[in-house]
């Protein structure tokens, strides 16, 4: 059966009613995202080369998952496409591959990786989509690992070759471009927190490469402006408010506020570093580096999931660790804790911080969903979650926030990281053996969502 057969999944009477919309401009942008590594596949085709997330999956995953195959988009973006248009959705973010493109992640271009994205942006534009581009989602070409990638400056270049042949590429075509999806979690998870989660370059450098990072955006916003006439340029940040676990860990979940919310939107945007990184960072700083970060940019994209409850950790390399919810917080079913009105003081705060409009690029749940015995998948839970959140972001608006948009996490079922295919954050799910997609119960309230909010638009 292909999508878009059978009869809708029924959601249940409480989780069936909508978030009131009524503060949200009538513009707002509803969308999709997605990200390369999680979806693509063809890990081994066409010449794409390896990424740091191919050599980490060797390393065994849960259940020996890969990115070989993932959702198999590489083949099947034409269906997923036809599913976006199902929704209704106006806009759809998804990443470039830097290994699919450059294989070696430098020198000769793979023409056959470039024109994967010429077909996908060219099919979503026939469908009425605009295509949002993210540079980089994490899955950095594996040669440049090995030179060192994010921790030493030459990768600042390498990165900015990349982001110019991308916008010289596709500019044509696309206006919306990210440099980053949360530079603060995959800096973090690499090189921060030191316990062998996603530990892939195993290097102790978290300070220099927060640095380059930062100024790898810079630069490639120059890049894109100059190539892209109307470019629209943000980056995406995971912001989260960090919370004490327990009363005695305040001064801990301060300290990771720095480096999760405050390390990459502070120099990108202010010009500065909080004073406690700036200090850890001198070593690593030349002369006027910081006004090579700050670019102008268009918006700030964040990614926002709960608040994240942190625990003071003497022997973490931060002093800090991802520490336990409160009692009585309530969570999804992998334990991340739900509280929609941090998100609302998180937009807020966004708004108040940084000055510059906000689409919200990514938010949803994870579960372990599975079909019925009528092959339906009924996801209450993620209905709840997203009209409680989204009802957090009207709150935000008309409390005075900035915000154009509003992208959910994710459009499929996908590679979830470490934990491979045991978790599932689409709105479409996937059978993996079969790349069967079947929309969810949550999909066609999503869909219901944005035909309410668009007629009252035009209302
Ligand atoms: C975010 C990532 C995204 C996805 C969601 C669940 O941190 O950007 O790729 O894994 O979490």
């Amino acid at each position: 059966m292909s999508a878009g057969v059978g009869n809708p999944p029924q959601a249940d009477q409480t989780t069936r009613e909508f978030p009131l919309l009524a503060a949200l401009p009538r513009d707002f942008t509803w969308g999709v995202s997605t990200s390369s590594f999680q979806i693509e596949g063809a890990a081994h085709e066409d010449g794409r080369g390896p990424s740091v997330w191919d050599t980490y999956c060797q390393k065994g995953l849960a259940n020996h998952d890969t990115g070989d195959i993932a959702c198999d988009h590489y083949h099947r973006y034409a269906e997923d496409i036809a599913l976006m248009q199902r929704l209704g959705v106006q806009a759809y973010r998804f990443s470039v591959a830097w290994p699919r493109v450059l294989p070696q992640g430098r020198g000769k271009p793979n023409e056959l990786g470039l024109q994967f994205y010429d077909r996908l942006i060219d099919a979503l534009l026939a469908a009425g989509i605009e295509p949002w581009l993210c540079l980089y989602h994490w899955d950095m070409p594996q040669v440049l690992d090995d030179l060192g990638g994010w921790t030493t400056r030459d990768v600042v270049s390498w990165f900015t070759d990349y982001a110019a042949l991308v916008a010289g590429r596709y500019g044509d075509r696309v206006k919306r471009f990210a440099t980053f999806n949360e530079p603060s979690i995959f800096t973090l998870f690499g090189h921060g927190f030191g316990d062998g989660q996603r530990d892939i370059s195993g290097v102790n450098s978290l300070h220099r490469a927060v640095h380059h990072v930062n100024l790898a955006h810079g630069a490639a916003v120059d890049a894109v402006r100059a190539r892209v006439p109307g470019a629209s340029i943000g980056a995406i940040h995971n912001f989260q408010m960090c919370l004490p676990s327990t009363l005695a860990d305040a001064e801990a979940a301060k300290h990771c506020d720095l480096y999760w919310n405050r390390a990459f939107p502070d120099p990108q945007c202010l010009g500065t570093y909080p004073d406690r990184i700036q200090r850890a960072l001198e070593p690593h700083m030349q002369t006027g580096d910081l006004a090579h970060i700050r670019r102008p940019l268009d918006w700030f994209g964040v990614n926002h999931y709960g608040p994240t409850y942190v625990k003071a950790d003497p022997n973490a390399r931060l002093g800090f660790g991802i520490g336990p919810k409160p009692p009585g917080i309530p969570a999804t079913p992998i334990g991340w804790p739900i509280v929609p009105e941090k998100f609302r003081e998180t937009l807020l705060r966004v708004a108040k911080a940084y000055g510059l409009p906000i689409y919200v690029l990514e938010n949803g749940l994870g579960g372990h969903d599975k079909p019925d015995e009528k092959g339906a998948v009924v996801d209450n839970e993620r209905i709840a979650y997203l009209r409680d959140y989204i009802g957090a972001l009207n709150e935000a608006v008309s409390a005075g926030a900035d915000i154009r948009g509003y992208f959910v996490w994710s459009l499929l079922d996908n590679f979830e990281w470490d934990s491979g295919y045991s978790v599932r954050f689409g709105i479409t799910y996937v059978d993996f053996p079969t790349q069967r997609r079947i929309p969810k119960a949550s999909f066609h309230w999503y869909r219901d969502l944005i035909k309410r909010a668009r007629a009252q638009a035009d209302g």
